[in-house]
């Protein structure tokens, strides 16, 4: 059977479930998240970031994702995670990536709208491009990058996204996906997030319909998680959790084989924690046997 990623996402919201996301930058790592995928029987997106498809290789990102799910039959999709330009999201669909995330969410609210919208026409007039997704973000999160802050992190109150002006921010720009910032942050931070699902109930409500897209999940308490799942988040997005899982390991295995020298024997720990860790995650999202 051959799924799309825009019915999962309509599948998932329909019945109280999200589609993951996970973030990726080695082999041992996709492998990882798709050992847990398989074994769930779990459909997920799986992101570059720009520093992450830099590393990889565009086309190399492209075809690895395109030949785990035609030859291993899971649907798996790869999306161009956090893209801060029409360049890099234009480069990455002419690639062949299946989903854009244009993330302008730094810029004035006028050129967010105006350069989100260009991304979205830019992939809907190519062919084909109805299987292609575009996700857009309004609100910015406080932190930058996948890491573990020390301190304490406090949310700026103008980085949380209004719902009215979200509306009008999707209507404007045709995105399939909006992604807001509602007390969620990059990284792990020494506090919990402090979630304002007043903001997620309003937003739910105005935008009945959209994929709603919870960006920074790691750090999240399950109880915040499984809650944001019920009120409609529909597509979670986890990388450092994944990140401190396959680095912990792999320290840990190379400090406990100082002779071993071919990568796939010490890179097996690595590769269990990080499936281990999307399990966890599949099970949290109420992800498992959809596929
Ligand atoms: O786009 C990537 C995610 O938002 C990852 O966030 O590193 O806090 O899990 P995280
Ligand atoms: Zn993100």
């Amino acid at each position: 059977m051959e799924y799309k990623l825009s019915e999962l996402h309509k599948r998932a919201l329909k019945e109280g479930w999200a589609v993951p996301h996970f973030n990726f930058s080695s082999l041992s790592q996709l492998n990882g998240v798709l050992d847990a995928l398989k074994e769930m029987r779990a459909p997920a997106a799986l992101g570059t970031s720009e520093g992450e498809r830099d590393f990889i290789g565009l086309k190399q990102a492209v075809y690895l994702i395109k030949s785990f799910r035609e030859a291993e039959g899971v649907p798996v999709f790869l999306n161009a995670d956090h893209s801060r330009s029409f360049e890099t999201a234009k480069n990455a669909f002419d690639a062949g990536y299946d989903s854009i995330h244009i993330d302008l969410s730094r810029e004035k609210y006028e050129d967010n709208i105006e350069n989100t919208k260009m991304v979205v026409d830019y992939v809907k007039s190519n062919l084909g491009s109805e299987y292609v997704e575009v996700e857009g973000e309004l609100g910015y999160l406080a932190t930058e990058s996948s890491k573990i802050y020390k301190e304490v992190v406090e949310i700026p109150e103008d980085s949380y996204t209004n719902p009215q002006q979200a509306k009008e921010f999707v209507e404007r720009t045709g995105v399939d996906r909006f992604a807001p910032a509602i007390g969620n942050l990059h990284g792990i931070a020494a506090n919990k997030p402090k979630i304002r699902f007043d903001l997620v109930e309003k937003l739910r409500e105005l935008l009945p319909d959209i994929t709603l897209v919870l960006h920074g999940g790691s750090g999240i308490s399950d109880e915040d998680m499984r809650k944001l799942v019920k009120m409609g988040f529909n597509n979670i997005h986890i990388s450092t959790e994944l990140r401190v899982a396959y680095t912990n390991a792999l320290r840990k295995e190379l400090a406990a084989k100082p002779d071993e020298l071919a990568p796939y024997h010490y890179m097996d720990e690595a590769r269990e924690a990080v499936k281990n860790k999307v399990v966890e995650k599949i099970m949290l999202f109420n992800a498992a046997n959809r596929v």
